[in-house]
């Protein structure tokens, strides 16, 4: 069933605002301006190196972040074989997490920095994605028990999209009730797997309960996702590579080995002719455009009620005006640039097919080089529209009558994805009735659609956007004990 999220919840961990001021964190983060970081694998045993590949900033191809010596297939082997699950004390486990939180939470500085340079990240999601990320570690450290029993060793593969967050949330889960943990960051984002890794041994995590393995999803995570040696994954990222898990652990691994996947979305919210316009606009500019719509809660169809629609828009098209996309060190910008220019390309296909068709509405303007996509806005018939989740800011706009809305949420429900909705209006009735009928794992009701706050707002989808149990909630943990291995997933 959806959780409701009416209004918004504060964070079990730190506050930007209690932390610290802003030029303190501009003193923080400055040192790691230009530094270079690195990553490896980091194994229980010793493996021969490989050549180190250079990390480029997203948003300057000039500044070399760092470099990466990517894991090989023998490395995957290697890390099986010398992989233990963690048998110390539930209440040791949970310091050792809760002394991470804290490590890291005393690195903000060189994680904004990383962040940003590494991920694209402008300094308020940087403070977000710390934020989750030790509410992760927080709350699974509170969350085990005694008589949790772990599965075995578990593969966690991440997306680049929250680089920290996920992964640290992932690998804290497991970790709490004493997994040995595999953990394979996207090919986009190693530097941070590397620091959050080398932050989690510093806290006392053994090095064989915790392996690192930066590599190609295609070799090292698919290495880790067929063996039979390895008790279950826990994965985030597209629903195609989902599939593509879900078979190869078919083949490979036990059958009772858990899937745990959180995967993508294509989220809807509709704007009635109540709701209050100022509002629903700044909520759907941030739920569209805010990390350079890279986030799997993002909005991505907009249904606005006919009635109202054209000084609607007119309103939300004046509003990205004031979107300013740049460089996500400077704290003016708005919009970042996408991950990559494979992302990039992709993005503007899209939207010059838009444009060819005569349904592109707005596009704003983005810096010339670095990989920057011009936020849009296009027009569609409605979800059945889109073949596929569009990840970049791209905010697809359909309008809809009054006497329709029940048709709105069919087509909705039958698109077969399911992660979050949002939805504008005044009267609650209608809001009810609509949140009662759709079939997704998050709703946002007068506010943005994106986020979610650890312990409080436990996110996940269903369908096509995951299998639950959700991140950040009660049934999380239990999914990675050896009990669940006897349930279906939930
Ligand atoms: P992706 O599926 O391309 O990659 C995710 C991870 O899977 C990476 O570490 C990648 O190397 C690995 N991988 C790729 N092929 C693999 C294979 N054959 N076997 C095993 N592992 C493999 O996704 P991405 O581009 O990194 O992330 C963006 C996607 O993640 C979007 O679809 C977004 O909606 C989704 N996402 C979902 C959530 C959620 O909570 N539901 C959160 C964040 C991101
Ligand atoms: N991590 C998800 C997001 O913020 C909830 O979009």
């Amino acid at each position: 069933p959806a959780d409701i999220f009416p209004g918004r919840a504060n964070s079990r961990g730190f506050d930007l605002r209690d932390l610290t001021t802003l030029d303190e964190i501009e003193a923080a983060r400055t040192p790691f301006a230009s530094h270079r970081w690195q990553a490896a694998p980091i194994l229980a045993v010793a493996t021969a190196p490989v050549e180190a590949v250079e990390r480029v900033n997203p948003a300057r191809p000039d500044d070399i972040v760092g470099t990466v010596r990517d894991a090989s297939f023998a490395d995957a082997q290697t890390a099986i074989a010398h992989a233990t699950t963690w048998n110390a004390p539930v209440a040791e486990r949970s310091a050792v997490l809760l002394r991470a939180a804290d490590l890291m939470e005393g690195a903000f500085g060189e994680i904004f920095a990383l962040l940003t340079r590494e991920a694209g990240k402008t300094l308020i999601d940087g403070v977000a994605e710390l934020r989750e990320a030790v509410d992760f570690l927080r709350y699974y450290a509170g969350q085990a028990v005694e008589g949790m029993a772990p599965a075995g060793i578990f593969a966690c593969i991440s997306p680049w999209n929250f680089p920290l967050a996920i992964f640290c949330g992932q690998i804290s889960a497991a970790l709490a009730v004493g997994n040995g943990v595999l953990a394979k960051p996207a090919e986009q984002s190693p530097l941070i797997g590397a620091l959050a890794v080398r932050l989690l041994h510093q806290a006392g995590v053994p090095r064989a309960v915790l392996q690192f393995l930066p590599g190609a999803g295609s070799v090292v995570g698919a290495a880790l996702s067929s063996d039979a040696r390895i008790g279950g994954v826990c994965f985030t990222g597209s629903t195609a590579t989902a599939m593509r898990i879900n078979r190869a652990m078919a083949d490979g691994m036990a059958p009772d080995a858990p899937l745990i996947a959180e995967t993508g979305g294509l989220n809807a919210m509709i704007v009635d002719s109540t709701a209050l316009p100022e509002q629903a606009v700044r909520d759907i500019v941030m739920s569209s455009f805010q990390s350079a719509g890279q986030r799997c809660s993002a909005l991505r169809v907009l249904y606005v009620q006919q009635d109202v629609a054209p000084a609607f828009l007119r309103m939300l098209e004046g509003t990205m005006d004031e979107q300013v996309t740049g460089d996500p060190w400077n704290l003016s910008t708005d919009i970042g640039p996408v991950i990559d220019d494979a992302a990039r390309r992709k993005i503007e296909a899209h939207v010059a097919r838009a444009e060819a068709e005569g349904r592109l509405r707005k596009r704003l303007s983005k810096p010339a080089s670095g990989t920057f996509t011009s936020a849009a806005l296009i027009e569609v018939s409605g979800i059945e529209a889109l073949e596929e989740e569009i990840f970049g800011p791209v905010l697809h706009v359909a309008t809809f009558h009054a006497r329709d809305l029940d048709r709105v949420v069919d087509v909705i429900n039958a698109r077969g994805y399911g992660l979050t909705f949002g939805m504008h209006s005044r009267i609650d009735d209608r809001v009810e009735q609509v949140c009662a009928r759709l079939e997704v794992g998050n709703i946002y009701i007068n506010r943005n659609q994106i986020g979610a706050i650890v312990g409080s707002q436990p996110f996940g989808g269903e369908g096509l956007s995951g299998t639950g149990p959700k991140a950040g909630g009660p049934h999380y943990l239990p999914r990675f004990t050896a009990t669940a291995k006897a349930h279906e997933p939930q």
